[in-house]
């Protein structure tokens, strides 16, 4: 008999690692998919974990015959600054990847006779502004404006919120038997992401977690985005919480696939600002990157969050000061331990 799980991919990535621990919580059985085996903290409370790449289409075939996947969600992806160094790769991983585990989850849906559920992170990368002007002129933004993302991430991003939409609304619309059981597609468009767990790995919204945790750890750490640049954050537990609780929405109070979500905006000298005040002895310089600063600057400073907030009663737990005060300073003390300065 195949083996009911709720499936994640890229689990080994930050996201991945909060959603593992929130998810336990829960009971479901998790099937966990990542290039690299899951770190064993996690393994333990893990039921299935299989060490592959979602561009394997057997992996995906065998999947599909072994696991009644009940809702995936679908975190492998490549990020935005390493993306640009190897776009076509990012392309094969972002695109490619997604339209794979789309295409499982409708060879679920037919199987099970049931929809699926597909979880997708999309990201403030989805966006694109011409000038910084433009940038500071604009309100908060919404998901229909400036999508015109400069990044091959962004590009991907945008891409597959609309593949997810057509997988759940038009897909195979001219066939004889419209498909009955189909994909549930949902996407959330995260700000910057950080963490007191983790550090993440080739985004461009790098530098706020890196800078908080190179301070902790003792380390100097150079900014690689100017001190007014200004983007929105969100820490991991509410991260987690917008995936969780758009997953749980009643689907006829969802009236898009994609929706903006966001707790704080602050500038990079601000965070800066908040850590000094933490770890006094803190070593912070700007040396922007010419290519790094230019897409963060393409990136809105605040983002429009009123449909989520209208159809599943999304809010943030964590403002910036309780981001900074009540989660990430305490756990990231706890976490490095002495050898904080
Ligand atoms: N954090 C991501 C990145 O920087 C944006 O979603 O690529």
């Amino acid at each position: 008999m195949r083996k009911k799980v709720i499936l994640i991919t890229g689990a080994n990535g930050e996201v991945g690692h909060g959603l593992i621990r929130a998810l336990v919580q829960t009971g479901a059985d998790l099937l966990v998919l990542d290039l690299r085996e899951l770190e064993d903290s996690l393994r333990q409370h893990v039921k299935h974990t299989i060490v592959g790449d979602i561009l394997d289409t057997d992996l995906m075939d065998r999947l599909a015959t072994e696991y009644e996947i009940e809702t995936i969600y679908h975190l492998a992806a490549l990020l935005s600054t390493h993306s640009e160094f190897r776009p076509e790769s990012a392309h094969r991983v972002n695109v490619q990847g997604t339209i794979n585990l789309l295409q499982l989850a409708i060879d679920q849906a037919s199987w099970r006779g049931q929809t699926v559920k597909f979880i997708f992170p999309s990201s403030v990368a989805a966006y694109g502004i011409a000038d910084l002007a433009t940038k500071q002129a604009a309100d908060a933004v919404s998901e229909s404006q400036f999508n015109s993302p400069i990044t091959m991430y962004g590009c991907n991003k945008l891409y597959c919120e609309h593949l997810g939409r057509y997988y759940t609304q038009h897909y195979r619309q001219l066939a004889a038997q419209p498909e009955d059981h189909r994909v549930d597609f949902r996407s959330v468009r995260f700000p910057g992401l950080i963490s007191a767990l983790t550090v993440p790995s080739g985004g461009t919204s790098d530098y706020a977690p890196e800078m908080v945790h190179a301070a902790a750890r003792g380390e100097a750490y150079e900014c690689f985005v100017r001190p007014d640049t200004i983007m929105p954050f969100m820490v991991m537990p509410d991260a987690i919480r917008a995936l969780l609780k758009l997953a749980d929405a009643p689907r006829d109070h969802l009236t898009s696939t994609v929706y903006n979500v966001t707790s704080f905006s602050l500038t990079a000298e601000a965070i800066a600002d908040l850590v000094r005040a933490q770890f006094p002895h803190a070593q912070i310089q700007y040396v922007p990157s010419p290519g790094r600063q230019k897409i963060v600057d393409s990136w809105p400073a605040r983002l429009d969050d009123r449909a989520a907030r209208q159809d599943w009663a999304w809010s943030p737990e964590y403002d910036a000061r309780r981001a900074f005060e009540d989660y990430l300073f305490p756990t990231i003390r706890q976490q490095y331990g002495k050898r904080i300065i």
